[in-house]
């Protein structure tokens, strides 16, 4: 087994998920980038595979890749990630299918996938980003389909890490507050800075930063790491 760690990372064509890649090469390790329309990179570091984490052959596709590159997956970053936000009884059954699909099918299946190779090498880090709505609901802000998806990502990342300690697989989740990326369909940093209770809009880096955090924490298993400003906090 060769001495670089790899991760893979999904959902990193742009926003919080590019910030990762950037972020996990920095300390030292090769990276498995996913989305449904990323580029090949020119980092002899970072091999890219494409294709929509809903479908269970792209997370067979990209364990099967980084296996075969780099010989061990130690990092599991579940990041891809949509957001519908509406009044409940506006969702149509495309949009459920979409946010369930994408959000939890993603998960279920690369997890899944993953935790197989961690197993075998002794161990492994699985990290999931949810979202502070999950727990602190917003009238201006109806999303019940990113509570129902994302809420139950929260909910299997302490499950996962009680069934996978004596494995030595750590599963942890960040929730991020309100971060400047493209999913927030143009919205400036003035505007979403006013959701958080610190007045300061989220970046891609400050997110990063408490994934690193998570990878570098070996006593830290079953956590929710807020990146959002105290908006978990309250009002
Ligand atoms: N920004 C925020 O304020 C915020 C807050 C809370 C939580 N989050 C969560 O953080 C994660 C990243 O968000 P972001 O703000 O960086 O979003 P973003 O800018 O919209 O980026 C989303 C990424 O996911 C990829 N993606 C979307 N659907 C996919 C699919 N079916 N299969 C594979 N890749 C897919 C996109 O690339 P392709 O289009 O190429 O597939 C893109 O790389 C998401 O899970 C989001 O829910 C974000």
């Amino acid at each position: 087994m060769s001495d670089q760690r790899a991760a893979v990372i999904t959902g990193a064509s742009q926003g919080i998920g590019a910030a990762l890649v950037t972020a996990y090469r920095k300390i030292g390790f090769a990276v498995v980038a996913n989305s449904r329309s990323i580029r090949s990179s020119d980092d002899p570091g970072v091999v890219t595979v494409a294709g929509d984490v809903a479908d269970p052959a792209t997370a067979t596709e990209i364990v099967a890749t980084a296996l075969d590159r780099f010989g061990r997956i130690d990092t599991l970053v579940n990041n891809a990630g949509v957001f519908v936000a509406k009044p409940f009884t506006d969702y149509t059954p495309d949009d459920y299918a979409t946010v369930m699909n994408t959000n939890v099918g993603g998960f279920f299946h690369l997890t899944q996938r993953v935790v197989e190779p961690m197993v075998r090498q002794g161990g492994g880090h699985i990290v999931s980003i949810t979202t502070t709505l999950v727990e602190s609901a917003r009238s201006d802000v109806p999303s019940v389909l990113a509570s129902l998806s994302k809420g139950g990502i929260a909910a299997a990342t302490k499950s996962l890490a009680i069934e996978y300690a004596d494995r030595g697989i750590r599963v942890n989740a960040v929730s991020p507050g309100l971060i400047d990326t493209p999913l927030q369909g143009g919205a400036t940093p003035e505007q979403l800075a006013e959701f958080h209770p610190l007045k300061k809009a989220g970046t891609v880096e400050d997110v990063a930063h408490g994934v690193l955090y998570l990878e570098q924490a070996p006593l830290v298993t079953g956590e929710w790491l807020h990146i959002d400003g105290g908006q978990s906090a309250g009002r």
